[in-house]
């Protein structure tokens, strides 16, 4: 009898052209999560994936509502005695494709050139979804599968899982699972396969500062009162010091240092600065003074303006002091921190430093706290060994710097540990313009999943 395996492993490969067309009806609609102008998309692309699941002969598929957007769960049980469950999650959601006008090909019609497919969400993380979808095809096309197999996929990651801690403890028993298999992560580069240990949390804000009661005259005015924009400005340039340190009262009071074994581990990955140099093309580098920029990526907390907005941003001049001004600040996290002292921590940073002659208001967004994962967990071994099957290479174990808030409620809320993997790369312009997917290396990444199934399983 040919084993499921390899009929897995064929059926893929015979069908890699089906399983790019659907990732392209993915693609192609603007589920972005943050804006209401896109509620019909959010919903078809639920509808979408829910329809896909039932294709496959899985039971108990539904849409979830939630106070936002919905959960698409669905699930494949074999009634065999000691079969293992893993539960697939993913996020239908995507980041806004703005600025529109730096795209080269629009955000929402998918196109491939060459070996990339362009589009945003490709890669974070419709690419990842349908890679899953896609092994899953093909393992239930070769017979019974060696795993019971449950998919939940989200429509809020991307705006820091607002309502999913809520979702996981009503819904525990449908979620129950020996293991999370999570390819919300990536790669190093296409020939390292990754597999990620531990993510970065986040915590984040909106800070507005407000002055005058209107806008006014600058010549009429200017001198006499605190300009907003640059009182917000100032209190932004004091939350680092010269050395990238933050300067919020306690900030670093929590912080887990890494251990020693772990920079020796941190040196030994191909995160070189060079390589920090090329992906992002700045002048130069800059961070925390006595890291290596992988070891701030990976172990150390940060904080970020991620926009600005004050008075006249329009062609040629106009002279005017702005009433109000705002920045969008967020940090992200490293075990121990708490999102809520850090909260705490900047509004005491305010309170102090707030000049009397403005206003200003905190708004606190969604985020959650760092994780770690297990990288001995059975697995982690299991899809180890699928990726050193497929790419011939041990993958490398690194620290993350993007956050998942699932992975801590997963192990908080019902205790299940998660696999971190995902086969974009870095250069994949994740949460940017021209956002692509490297396609060679997502079908290797489908066959590693089929072989991690197998490898799990039995
Ligand atoms: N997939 C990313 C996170 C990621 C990127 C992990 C690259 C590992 C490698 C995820 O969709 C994401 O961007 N998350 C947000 C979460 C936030 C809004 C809470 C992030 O990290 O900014
Ligand atoms: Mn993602």
């Amino acid at each position: 009898m040919t084993d499921p395996r390899n009929t897995a492993l064929s059926y893929a490969h015979q069908n890699s052209q089906a399983f790019l067309d659907y990732l392209k009806s993915l693609v192609q609609i603007p589920s972005v999560s943050t804006s209401s102008d896109h509620a019909k998309a959010m919903k078809d692309t639920a509808e979408n994936l829910a329809n896909r699941l039932r294709g496959l002969g899985f039971s108990n598929v539904a849409l979830h509502p939630t106070v936002g957007h919905p959960v698409v769960f669905g699930e494949y049980i074999v009634n065999q005695p000691g079969h293992k469950t893993v539960l697939i999650y993913g996020h239908y959601d995507v980041q806004p494709a703005e600025p529109l006008d730096l795209w080269k090909t629009p955000p929402f019609e998918p196109t491939q050139i060459n070996e990339n497919l362009f589009g945003r969400g490709a890669s974070d993380m419709k690419g990842q979804v349908a890679a899953s979808l896609a092994a899953v095809e093909a393992v239930l096309q070769a017979g019974e599968p060696p795993v019971n197999i449950k998919f939940m996929i989200e429509g809020e990651e991307e705006i820091g899982s607002p309502n999913l801690s809520q979702f996981l403890r009503a819904n525990a028993p449908m979620l129950a699972a020996d293991v999370v298999l999570n390819p919300d992560s990536g790669m190093l580069a296409a020939d390292f396969p990754t597999l990620t240990y531990a993510l970065r949390g986040l915590a984040y804000f909106e800070l507005r500062v407000y002055g005058p009661e209107h806008d006014l005259h600058s010549g009429l005015f200017g001198g006499v009162v605190h300009n907003p924009a640059q009182a917000l400005i100032e209190l932004i340039a004091g939350m680092h010091d010269t050395d990238g340190r933050i300067l919020l009262p306690g900030y670093y009071d929590s912080v887990r240092e890494m251990s020693a074994e772990e920079r020796a581990d941190i040196a030994r990955l191909p995160m070189t600065e060079d390589f920090y140099k090329t992906q992002t093309g700045a002048p130069q580098l800059w961070g925390e003074k006595g890291f290596t920029p992988a070891e701030c990526i990976g172990g150390r907390p940060t904080l970020e303006v991620n926009g600005i907005l004050s008075g006249f941003t329009g062609h040629g001049s106009k002279t005017v002091i702005p009433s109000w001004a705002m920045a969008k600040i967020s940090m992200r996290l490293v075990p121990d921190q708490d999102p809520e002292e850090v909260h705490r921590q900047l509004i005491q940073y305010l309170e102090q430093k707030a000049p009397a002659t403005i206003r200003w208001e905190l708004i606190k967004m969604a985020g959650g706290p760092a994780s770690f994962t297990d990288p001995n967990h059975p697995a982690a071994l299991a899809m180890s060994q699928a990726m050193e099957t497929i790419w011939g290479m041990r993958p490398v174990f690194k620290r993350e710097g993007g956050s998942i808030p699932i992975v801590a409620e997963m192990q908080e809320i019902l205790g299940i540990e998660s696999v971190l993997t995902g086969f974009g790369l870095p250069e994949d312009n994740v949460h940017a313009p021209n956002e692509k997917l490297h396609l060679p290396t997502w079908y290797r990444g489908i066959d590693a999943l089929i072989h991690f199934f197998y490898n799990y399983g039995i």
